[in-house]
């Protein structure tokens, strides 16, 4: 999933990972958490032959894949884009957790052990969505050991501030397998954006800032920070 993907990313995992796993993508806006589980997607599905799924619920897929295309990243057959934001004018009243089941249950009878990969983009959009914040920590157990149940690579992209927790309402950060940080920093009156894993279940990784930039085209890992 890690190595042979986003380039430089074997700098910051020394051991890939299995399924399944729940990672959350946190970062603030424009720190390219869309953009940097899309080419890791895209790249690991066209290496694997295997299928996935990238939900979209807030940025229309037409927004989506512009700002992909722009990157460089190709539309990739094996990944299913699907748009909640139609849905979202229409039903006031839908149980969009349970409306996600049904979609991951029906791709996964569809697809069967190839369908191994997810992506919501983003949590923040579903909670928008959701009533209350009532038993917000149960709901998300539940949604993740579905994901789990479903042996899937799942990316949660989740909205963080600057500096702040990697929790929205349901403890997010302690039910996942995983949290990767996807940041921006200010050094010399420059933005310049890097990713640091805080959290890997299972797995070997830097705990260092790693620069991440856009190097011909591309998406790239390149070296460690030190401040
Ligand atoms: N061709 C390009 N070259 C360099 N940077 C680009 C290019 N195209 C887009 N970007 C950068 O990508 C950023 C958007 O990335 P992305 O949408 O993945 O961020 P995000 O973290 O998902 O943001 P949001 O929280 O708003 O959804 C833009 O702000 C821009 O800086
Ligand atoms: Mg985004």
């Amino acid at each position: 999933m890690f190595h042979n993907t986003v380039t430089g990313l074997d700098k910051v995992f020394r051991n890939d990972i299995r399924r399944p796993k729940v990672v959350l993508v946190t970062g603030p806006p424009g720190s390219m958490k869309s953009s940097f589980i899309y080419s890791l997607l895209t790249s690991y599905l066209e290496q694997s032959g295997e299928f996935g799924v990238y939900t979209t619920l807030e940025e229309s897929v037409t927004s989506h894949l512009a700002n992909m295309e722009s990157l460089g990243v190709q539309l990739c057959m094996n990944m299913q884009i699907t748009d909640f934001t139609d849905i979202r004018e229409e039903n006031e009243e839908l149980d969009y957790l349970k409306f996600l089941e049904k979609m991951l249950r029906h791709f996964k009878k569809v697809k069967g052990e190839q369908f191994t990969c997810f992506a919501m983009d983003s949590l923040g959009a579903l909670y928008s969505l959701m009533d209350g914040e009532e038993n917000m920590r149960k709901k998300m157990y539940h949604f993740f050991q579905l994901l789990r149940e479903l042996n899937l690579y799942s990316f949660i992209i989740m909205e963080r501030s600057q500096d702040g927790e990697s929790n929205l309402l349901g403890n997010e950060g302690f039910l996942s397998d995983g949290i990767i940080y996807l940041g921006l920093k200010r050094r010399q009156g420059r933005l310049s954006r890097f990713l640091q894993i805080e959290k890997m279940r299972a797995c070997e990784h830097s705990m260092e800032l790693h620069a991440l930039d856009i190097r011909m085209g591309k998406l790239c890992v390149l070296g460690p920070i030190f401040e």
